[in-house]
């Protein structure tokens, strides 16, 4: 029997198949059997010379080769791919049991840590947590927040602008996080009580400023509240940050556009020897602008001044890393020195927790 013969020819191709150890090997098979100048299709050629009675049959018995065939080697890629796969599960295993590698084990940045810190003790007094874009319209950062273009307090943002758009927009990167004050009263109903930490950015640099850097936003409304309620949730907030009932507060009148009456909040601390300390000494350091929601920003947020009250405040979260673990210079935060983030930053299981200790 030849391979001219079909039976033969199945065996041949069947054998063919199996042995084919890979995806390219199966390939080659199928066009050697199955492609146009195949032997099937060589065969299938032949039918035309053979007489009618046996064309017939022979033709049946060639499409049902073609089928098992076509059959045949659709399992065997099946098998091959999935062969492959477990090879390659096998090869890409990962040991999660391993230790580290010690020039692998990052840190938790201060920042980040006091962050998760705000965010505790927030949630802790019934806060959600709201967010907001870093690239603002005019209206959010500005204009809601009862800051008219011709306003001077505008000047004292050192505001990052983009080139205008077609429309002649020019947007800006947020100066503080005041516009998710906004974006919250639109999307959600009073009673309202959110912060917003986030990045936000003014063009500056010292010891104490960066371009780039970071605030913890409070919006509280409700009917009924009150400059007492601004108080106290500040002593508290205070209290539980620093982990003490030691620190002292400074409220400053103070001016905002946004908030009326307005206040700023300045924590005691020492710079003896070039380290900050909270509670002792007798500098003051500016950590917050707060106030109760001025009547423009409730209408602004499309509420009725009558009906709702609250208070809302910006917390600088890298001056409370500063104060609270004693690095001298905010500039170094965004240096991405390792050897500075190994000193003051946290391991990734220091996480926050007020039973466990904010700063254990
Ligand atoms: N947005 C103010 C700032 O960046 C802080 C602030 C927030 C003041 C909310 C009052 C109320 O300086």
């Amino acid at each position: 029997m030849s391979a001219d013969e079909p039976q033969a020819l199945e065996q041949e191709a069947l054998a063919a198949i199996e042995q084919a150890a890979d995806e390219r090997a199966l390939d080659e098979v199928r066009v050697r059997y199955l492609g146009k100048k195949g032997a099937l299709s060589v065969q299938m050629k032949g039918l035309g010379k053979l007489p009618p009675e046996e064309r017939k049959a022979r033709g049946q018995v060639l499409n049902a080769l073609r089928q098992k065939l076509e059959q045949a080697i659709a399992e065997r890629r099946a098998a091959l791919q999935a062969e492959a796969l477990q090879k390659q599960l096998a090869a890409e295993r990962v040991d999660v049991t391993l230790p580290a590698r010690p020039e692998r084990q990052g840190r938790v940045h201060p920042v980040s840590h006091v962050w998760e810190e705000v965010v505790e003790i927030f949630a802790d007094l019934g806060f959600s947590v709201a967010e907001g874009p870093h690239i603002e319209t005019d209206w959010y950062n500005f204009e809601a927040l009862n800051i008219p273009p011709s306003h001077p307090a505008r000047q004292e943002h050192d505001t990052f602008y983009f080139h205008a758009n077609e429309q002649g927009e020019r947007k800006l990167l947020r100066t503080h996080t005041s516009p998710v004050q906004i974006h919250t009263m639109e999307s959600q109903q009073p009673p309202i009580r959110i912060i917003a930490p986030g990045r936000t950015f003014r063009c500056d640099s010292d010891q104490t400023h960066t371009p780039m850097f970071h605030q913890v936003e409070a919006l509280v409304i409700d009917r009924d509240i009150t400059m007492g309620h601004l108080k106290w949730t500040l002593e508290e907030f205070c209290k539980a940050f620093f982990e003490t009932d030691n620190v002292k507060m400074r409220f400053r009148a103070s001016h905002f556009p946004f908030t009326e009456p307005s206040m700023e909040v300045d924590i005691n601390c020492t710079w003896e020897g070039g380290q900050v300390k909270v509670g002792e000494g007798d500098d003051w350091l500016e950590i917050l602008g707060s106030g109760m929601v001025h009547p423009n920003v409730l209408k602004a947020g499309g509420l009725n001044p009558d009906e709702w009250q609250g208070f809302a405040f910006g917390i600088g979260i890298d001056r409370l890393a500063m104060l609270k673990y004693g690095i001298p210079d905010l500039r170094a935060f965004f240096d991405t020195d390792i050897r500075w983030l190994k000193h003051y930053g946290f391991t990734a299981l220091q996480i926050p927790t007020l039973s466990g200790g904010l700063s254990a």
